[in-house]
């Protein structure tokens, strides 16, 4: 069951692959205004019903921590089927920073891995699911360095910094971009999340050049760093830069199919099943 309740290209697309390659067959709702939940309907109870219809229910919503409410409230029933997070408000994004873990990890597959390398996040970190998942990720890697170059009130919160200090993680906080591209193994850029502005207009008055990765900062870029971003792109990142090889934005969308494909392999245990399957 895709159940998509939020707005969303890469994701939906690559999870459906993903089921399509691996033969399953899916049913979705994206739209609530054609569901019951126009009709007053809980989304306990929603969840509820679309258990009995599929063996794995992979959502997105705009509700921060709804995945992780509804998985709870699915394994108090009899059908306890998992749940994937696709996606939560301003929260979690966890099947993305799987994907941009991939990512590095081919990048790096050369020079050590990700171990040991400095990643340079860029945009809204406040609002960013995909960068508070990112860097929850990376502390499970040895000497990893974050450094989190945002507008101040737009920075990574505190909880997300709490983590990393328990995990005895490496960070600095800061808003030069400019002299934190020529120290990134990996720039992670962001667009900025304007859908969640509390009072009308406040993101127009970021300096949003001082973010962006233009064609003239590639010269600060090492030759083998990466640059990333979860798209979709603004202007954040100049169309000059996808030619450029350190550009894999286009490489993590694909990677993010076979990284789905990946994870529903391994949540149904059929690994061994594949592995065996008669190559056409
Ligand atoms: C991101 C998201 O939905 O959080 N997109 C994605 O899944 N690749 C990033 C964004 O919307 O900016």
């Amino acid at each position: 069951m895709l159940y998509f309740s939020q707005p969303s290209t890469r994701t939906f697309l690559s999870f459906h692959s993903a089921c399509q390659i691996l033969g399953m067959k899916t049913v979705e709702v994206r739209d609530t205004a054609t569901s019951s939940e126009m009709k007053g309907e809980t989304q306990e109870d929603s969840i509820r019903t679309f258990s009995s219809f599929a063996d794995v229910i992979i959502m997105r919503s705009a509700v921060g921590g709804l995945a992780e409410k509804m998985a709870w409230v699915l394994s108090h029933t009899e059908r306890p089927v998992p749940i994937v997070n696709a996606g939560s408000g301003k929260d979690q994004h966890p099947t993305q920073a799987l994907l941009d873990i991939y990512t590095l990890q081919r990048s790096f597959e050369r020079r050590g891995g990700i171990d040991g390398k400095t990643i340079v996040f860029v945009g809204d970190l406040a609002r960013g699911r995909t960068v508070r998942s990112l860097a929850s990720l990376l502390t499970l890697y040895r000497g990893v360095t974050q450094v989190f170059v945002a507008p101040p009130p737009l920075q990574i919160k505190e909880d997300i910094l709490e983590r990393l200090r328990q995990a005895g993680a490496a960070f600095e906080i800061g808003s030069d971009f400019e002299r934190a591209i020529p120290k990134a193994d990996a720039i992670y850029m962001t667009r900025i999340q304007d859908e969640w502005d509390e009072t009308r207009g406040e993101s127009s008055r970021i300096d949003l050049p001082r973010f962006s990765f233009t064609a003239d900062r590639l010269r600060l870029l090492r030759p083998a760093a990466v640059v990333l971003h979860p798209l979709p792109r603004r202007q954040e990142i100049a169309v000059e830069i996808d030619r450029d090889p350190r550009a894999v934005y286009w490489r993590q969308v694909r990677n993010g199919m076979w990284i789905r494909v990946a994870l529903l392999a391994s949540i149904f245990e059929c690994f061994e099943a594949i592995r065996r399957y008669p190559r056409a």
